[in-house]
């Protein structure tokens, strides 16, 4: 079982990759923290301790992070996600626990003075991340992996012809993460996230296996639903962060390289990934791309924990569902 901190900004993929990270027996989440991404902060604590409601476990703490980008003006995701950054799915959060005191930034920064085998998940903009890089320049080599979904290196963007939101939406604090935090960052990138389409047949079938959770996913990922007709004219959602999930569980569902990896912070291609495959630069990877992915094992592994159901039953069938 591996340990690990989730930064993020719940945000329907993020809820559903938080509930996918703290129902499956590989992880150990030791806590959240929240950043200004998809929705206001305050919005995306609300709908973290939403998802702790979920799984019964509001034993994990809850840190409120960065309210905006280091130098950008923030510019939310809620005409992707919902006023309500919950798809608008009038979910509502029952419970009064409290977020913590301390910020996530001195969180992320304390827990890691010392060397921790604890990894970052990384969901949304890097700006806590950034944050706590800045006061403690041991962050990086003190944690056990850093994985990040964001950014894109062959496939379209989807803020700008090359740009990924949550590079785009804080492109500093995403150069001085791959630039300072001095060790591998795994990017999940939209190369391999848009292979990952929670389509109405799966949503079809996570119903037939538990109702309860169907009715919850429909409620979810209507507003996400729209959307993605609406703008790219597809039927289902990507659903980017539960891939990172499921790749920081088993590396070998996808595949890539090593590259010196930088972002664009100004410009028109602002929050583009810079990645010098071919070494113009002559500098050190500092980053793995990743390029493919086996998107049957993903969905085998994600509704085997969410639907909690024999994963053999689960990858039998699959085998009968059209896929993306
Ligand atoms: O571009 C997709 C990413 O931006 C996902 O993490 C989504 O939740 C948003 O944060
Ligand atoms: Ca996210």
């Amino acid at each position: 079982m591996q340990q690990v901190i989730i930064d993020c900004d719940p945000g329907i993929d993020d809820a559903l990759a938080l509930e996918f990270a703290i129902k499956s027996k590989e992880l150990d989440v030791l806590a959240i923290t929240v950043v200004a991404g998809n929705a206001p902060v305050d919005i995306g604590v609300e709908n973290a301790f939403k998802v702790l409601e979920r799984c019964d476990r509001l034993d994990i703490p809850v840190y409120r992070g960065a309210e905006a980008p280091l130098k950008r003006s923030y510019v939310s995701a809620q005409d992707t996600h919902g006023m309500d950054g919950f798809g608008e799915s009038e979910i509502i959060r029952r419970s009064t626990v409290h977020v913590q005191e301390e910020t996530a930034e001195a969180f992320l920064a304390n827990f890691f003075a010392k060397k921790r085998e604890v990894g970052i998940l990384a969901l949304g903009p890097l700006t806590n991340i950034a944050l706590a890089l800045k006061s403690n320049q041991k962050l990086g080599q003190n944690m056990q992996r850093f994985v990040t979904m964001g950014g894109t290196y062959k496939s379209h963007g989807n803020c700008s012809p090359v740009a990924e939101y949550n590079y785009w939406c804080d492109p500093d604090a995403a150069k001085v993460v791959y630039e300072t935090l001095d060790t591998l960052v795994e990017m999940v990138g939209l190369d391999v996230t848009r292979e990952i389409v929670f389509s109405p047949n799966i949503l079809e079938y996570c119903h037939r296996i538990s109702p309860d959770t169907g009715d919850y996913l429909r409620k979810l990922t209507r507003f996400y639903f729209d959307f993605h007709w609406q703008y790219e004219h597809l039927l289902g959602c990507v659903i980017n962060d539960p891939l990172a999930v499921a790749y920081y569980i088993s590396p070998e569902i996808c595949s890539g390289f090593e590259s010196y990896t930088t972002v664009e912070t100004t410009g028109m291609s602002i929050g583009q990934t810079l990645v010098d495959r071919y070494n113009f630069w002559q500098k050190e990877p500092n980053a793995k791309i990743l390029e493919t992915v086996n998107t049957k094992e993903f969905f085998t592994q994600f509704l085997t924990v969410l639907l909690d159901a024999p994963e053999a039953t689960i990858a039998s069938d699959l085998n009968l569902l059209k896929l993306g």
